[in-house]
C-alpha cells in the first residue's frame, strides 16, 4: 500500500514531477503552516492550489475542517510553497508519511524550509502569545527508535549519519531576529528548545517537569520529523513555535491544557506571525 511504499525514491520523484508539470512556479522556500496558522498561505500572490487528494501519492488529511492543500505562490516577491495542513504522528501516519512532502519539496528545488507550530510553554519566562524562534530540538521519539531516517539510507537524499548540531540555521535565525526588530515584535519574541512528543494526549505534570529539567522550553506534537528529513537532504531550516498555552507544572493549578485555548491563541497571533514570516522571507536569498 502507499503507506509502505511512500519511502521509495520513485514515489517522491513522481509526485515532484507531477507538480512541476502542473505549475510553472519554482519555489525556493517551503512553509509548513501549523495549527491555526494556515491563513498565511492565503496571503500568497499568484496562487496555484493543489488539494492533497489531487496530488499523486500525497497523504490525505484526516482532521475534518482542516484544509489539506499545497499552495504555490509569491510571498514578498519570492516563490514559495505552503503546506496548509500537515500530517501528525498522532493521527496514525507512519513517520515516512508525515515527512513525505519534505523530500518532494527537495526534488522541486526548495532550499529553505520554514516550519511553524503551536506549542505549550515550559519555560517559566514565556507568556501565552509569545513567538519562540526554535534554536534546537529534542527528538523524544528518536529516543525510542522512531527516527524518520530509520531503515535503509538513500544516498540521493543524504548521508547515513547526518549532523544535527546545526539543524536550525543560524543565519536564518539572525534574519528572523532582524525582521522581528523591524516590526517592533521583540517584546513577544523568545528563543528556545522545542521538544516533540507523539501526542495526542497532553503531558502529565510529572512529564512536563521532566521535559523542563531536560532543557526543553516548549513542547508540541509535530515538526521534528520534518526537520530531520529536511536537514538530511540539505535544506536550511527556520522554525517558529507559537506559545499557545502554559504547560501545567504543579498539582494545585486549576488550568487544563485544551485544544480550544491553542486555537484561540493562534487566532490572536496569526496576523503578527504572518507579517513576521512575510518580512523574513523578503530577507532570504541574499546570504
Ligand atoms: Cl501543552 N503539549 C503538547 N504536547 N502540544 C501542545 C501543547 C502542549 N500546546 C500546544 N501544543
Amino acid at each position: 500500500c502507499a503507506e509502505d511504499r511512500r519511502n521509495q525514491y520513485e514515489l517522491y520523484k513522481e509526485t515532484a514531477d507531477w507538480l512541476l508539470a502542473h505549475t510553472t512556479q519554482r519555489p525556493k522556500i517551503a512553509i509548513i503552516c501549523g495549527s491555526g496558522l494556515g491563513a498565511l498561505a492565503d496571503t500568497l500572490h499568484n496562487k496555484t492550489v493543489f488539494p492533497y487528494e489531487e496530488i499523486p501519492y500525497f497523504p490525505q488529511s484526516t482532521v475534518p475542517g482542516h484544509a489539506g492543500r499545497l499552495v504555490f505562490g509569491d510571498l514578498s516577491g519570492k516563490p514559495c510553497v505552503c503546506m496548509q495542513g500537515r500530517f501528525h504522528v498522532y493521527e496514525g501516519y507512519a513517520i515516512s508519511t508525515v515527512t513525505f512532502p519534505i523530500r518532494v519539496f527537495f526534488l522541486l528545488g526548495v532550499e529553505i524550509l520554514i516550519v511553524t507550530n503551536a506549542a505549550g510553554g515550559l519555560n517559566q519566562h514565556f507568556q501565552v502569545g509569545d513567538i519562540m524562534f526554535i534554536r534546537d530540538h529534542i527528538n523524544m521519539l528518536g529516543f525510542a527508535g522512531q527516527n524518520p531516517l530509520r531503515g535503509p539510507n538513500d544516498k540521493r537524499f543524504g548521508v547515513r549519519f547526518p549532523c544535527m548540531s546545526d539543524a536550525y540555521d543560524r543565519d536564518l535565525f539572525s534574519l528572523a531576529k532582524e525582521s522581528a526588530q523591524e516590526l517592533g515584535y521583540l517584546e513577544f519574541i523568545q528563543e528556545g528548545v522545542y521538544c516533540m512528543l507523539a501526542g495526542p494526549s497532553y503531558e502529565t505534570i510529572a512529564e512536563s517537569r521532566m521535559l523542563q529539567v531536560l532543557g526543553a522550553d516548549a513542547v508540541g506534537m509535530s515538526t521534528v520529523p520534518e526537520v530531520i528529513i529536511a536537514r538530511h537532504c540539505g535544506l536550511r531550516v527556520f522554525g517558529i513555535s507559537l506559545i499557545t498555552n502554559k504547560v501545567v507544572m504543579n498539582y494545585d493549578s486549576q488550568e487544563r491544557a485544551n485544544h480550544e485555548e491553542v486555537l484561540h491563541t493562534s487566532r490572536i497571533r496569526a496576523a503578527a506571525l504572518q507579517k513576521l514570516v512575510t518580512c523574513f522571507v523578503g530577507k532570504t536569498g541574499n546570504n
